[in-house]
């Protein structure tokens, strides 16, 4: 049967912790209405321990957004279990969501515990979240650094207390796609437990595989992917929302899966977003960026006008994407720039066009892109070329 893949969100948290794109609890409320327009299962808004502002946001969207899960961010530590319990208390539904590194570099450079006392504190933790609120999220932090004998131990100790989400991120953006897939296999294998939670990948991008990650977790039986819009986050970013959820719908029958994401609201959102953190999207970022569906070269764009398959295996339409897909440029043949012409209402001779042709090129020659004033400028000199 195919697997529902549960989008969970974070842009809102780890993709505020990129540096520089911090955002006020207005502009946080604003992005997560429109996740909940997109379909995301669920949406963490933010840290509620570490600002009065954070805590604000989360509480708001708490109230303010339905129909999705908002999840509370805490270290496994009272008082930031206590603010994301408060924060979410008005949640339609809510979940818990709490980390502890579980790597020997994590434990002892940062943490300077020793393993059988950071089980101790997971333990301590998970119970005493477990009070105030059901669906309780744990994650060993930095945990594809982690020898697989503490991290069995880890996650075991976080289902006897009462986890029910176990998210095992790449936390530094290290591991190769077929070790992830492989760990969840193991984990999932040799773990007491595992057959009652539901199992999470989150993966940062330091290397350029977090959406091959997430799939490889995802063949591997994992029903949750942690996300941000445009892939925003600490250093590299995470798992783009867009990437990941356009490979599962492009690729459907290969991978056996299907989210609940709208496309048609993709592209809004991703503008909305790189706006509000003041974060440009690269030209060539796959589904949202401004040449993603963009084509220059002379045999694209005559292939595309005969049939948009040739050369496009999505449509943009369906993503929300303006349909401005031919860029007349050096290459762009006749082809491309009589169907330009011909879409501002000019029928021209194929005298006409063959003197039009000449002039664009050598326009073209001595800039990046004929934009569609210069084209029709060059269709007068043209047509009075043609007349005298
Ligand atoms: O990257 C990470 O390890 C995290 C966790 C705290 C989930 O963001
Ligand atoms: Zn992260």
């Amino acid at each position: 049967m195919t697997k529902r893949i549960h989008i969970f969100d974070t842009t809102l948290r780890d993709g505020e912790q990129a540096p520089g794109a911090s955002l006020s609890p207005e502009q946080k409320i604003v992005i997560a209405k429109h996740l909940a327009d997109l379909g995301v299962d669920v949406i963490e808004p933010g840290f509620p321990i570490s600002s009065p502002g954070d805590f604000m946001a989360v509480q708001r969207i708490s109230q303010e957004v339905h129909g999705v899960e908002i999840c509370g961010f805490a270290r496994a530590v009272k008082e930031d279990i206590d603010a994301a319990v408060r924060a979410t208390q008005a949640a339609e539904r809510r979940r818990l969501h709490m980390f502890l590194s579980s790597s020997s570099i994590h434990l002892d450079f940062q943490l300077r515990k020793s393993r059988e006392q950071v089980i101790k504190i997971a333990r301590e933790m998970i119970a005493y979240g477990k009070q105030f609120v059901d669906r309780i999220e744990f994650s060993p932090m930095d945990a594809t650094r982690t020898g697989d004998e503490f991290l069995f131990e880890m996650i075991e100790a976080a289902i006897e207390e009462g986890a029910t989400i176990i998210n095992i991120p790449d936390t530094v953006g290290y591991a190769l796609p077929e070790e992830y897939g492989a760990m969840f296999t193991r984990v999932m294998k040799n773990v007491r437990g595992s057959d009652k939670v539901e199992f999470s990948a989150h993966c940062h991008n330091d290397l350029g595989l977090a959406v091959a990650n997430s799939l490889a977790a995802i063949r591997a039986g994992v029903t949750q992917v942690e996300v941000t819009v445009n892939g925003v986050g600490e250093r590299a970013g995470n798992c783009s929302l867009e990437e990941l959820v356009m490979a599962i719908e492009t690729r459907k029958e290969a991978l056996d899966a299907e989210t609940g994401i709208r496309p048609e609201h993709i592209y809004t959102t991703s503008q909305k977003v790189s706006r509000a953190m003041s974060f440009p999207i690269a030209f060539n970022k796959p589904i949202v960026g401004r040449n993603a569906f963009q084509h220059e070269a002379g045999i694209h764009q005559d292939g595309l006008l005969k049939e948009r398959s040739t050369y496009e295996i999505m449509d943009p339409e369906s993503l929300g994407v303006p349909r401005n897909m031919i860029i007349l440029g050096k290459h762009s043949g006749r082809h491309a720039i009589k169907h330009r012409v011909n879409e501002f209402g000019i029928q021209l001779t194929d005298e006409q066009m063959e003197d039009l042709y000449v002039q664009f090129k050598e326009l073209a020659d001595k800039q990046k892109v004929v934009q569609d004033h210069q084209l029709l400028e060059l269709v007068g000199h043209t047509v009075n070329a043609v007349l005298e």
